[in-house]
């Protein structure tokens, strides 16, 4: 089977502010798209990529892979759910429904080809897929659901993992498990969620733990750090 990124690029960035999407925004003179994107496309694995988009994106056609040949553009859709849903779509038309899809958030710019092989390497014929994680160091508190901030309980933080991207899974089963996961009105925020609603458990792969999503502001710089610690 072949492998297929899938970069869901399509938020409106509201927790971050500001009027440039987040995913477009300048670290260590790119964007953080093209960050995500080249560590993807510089994989001899990986045989082409499907983007998705808004509809209101203008900023795309200033990027370095605006026109790369192995770069296909879809049009995102309300939640990240859809806007992946809608590029399995596309990719039907040419994939098999057996080749890897592998998921990535454009919004983390700093996967490197160290994750990107181990990830790869964990994918087995028939396998439920695997996502890179990190496990949880911090203890974590439930807090109750009608004060908001009073402690109900600690949860015991051996089994507890953090769900990173890219998450892999086989065309044909994700996109199932994404129209299943619609049509039951679940709100799921992976796609591994997806793929566990249908009974499946896919593979929780070790990664690295600088491979962060920039959500708020603050994580900018230090994703700026991160990339000039890999770069030397
Ligand atoms: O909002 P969040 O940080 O969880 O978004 C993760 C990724 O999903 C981002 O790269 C964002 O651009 C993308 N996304 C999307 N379509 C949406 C919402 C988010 O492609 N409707």
């Amino acid at each position: 089977p072949r492998h297929w990124a899938v970069v869901p690029a399509a938020g409106a960035g509201r927790r971050f502010g500001g009027p440039v999407p987040k995913q477009y925004l300048e670290l260590c003179g790119r964007c953080v798209i093209e960050h995500s994107l080249a560590t993807l496309l510089e994989h001899p694995a990986i045989d082409g990529c499907v983007l998705a988009l808004s509809a209101e994106d203008e900023w795309w056609a200033e990027t370095v892979y605006a026109s790369h040949p192995a770069v296909q553009r879809v049009a995102g859709g309300t939640e990240r759910s859809d806007s992946v849903a809608n590029a399995l779509e596309a990719l039907s038309e040419y994939a098999d429904e057996h080749d890897w899809v592998l998921v990535h958030d454009a919004a983390r710019p700093c996967l490197t080809r160290f994750d990107l092989d181990r990830l790869i390497a964990a994918l087995g014929d028939g396998s439920a897929g695997a996502l890179l994680a990190v496990q949880v160091h911090d203890t974590v508190k439930v807090a109750d659901a009608a004060s908001g901030d009073r402690v109900l309980r600690t949860v015991p933080r051996e089994q507890l993992w953090r769900a990173y991207t890219p998450q892999a899974f086989p065309l044909g089963t994700l996109r199932r498990a994404l129209a299943r996961a619609r049509d039951q009105g679940s709100a799921i925020t992976d796609d591994a969620s997806a793929i566990e609603q249908l009974g499946l458990r896919p593979l929780l792969v070790s990664g690295r733990s600088d491979n962060l999503k920039i959500t708020r502001p603050e994580d900018l710089p230090l994703a700026q750090f991160f990339l000039e610690q890999q770069q030397e």
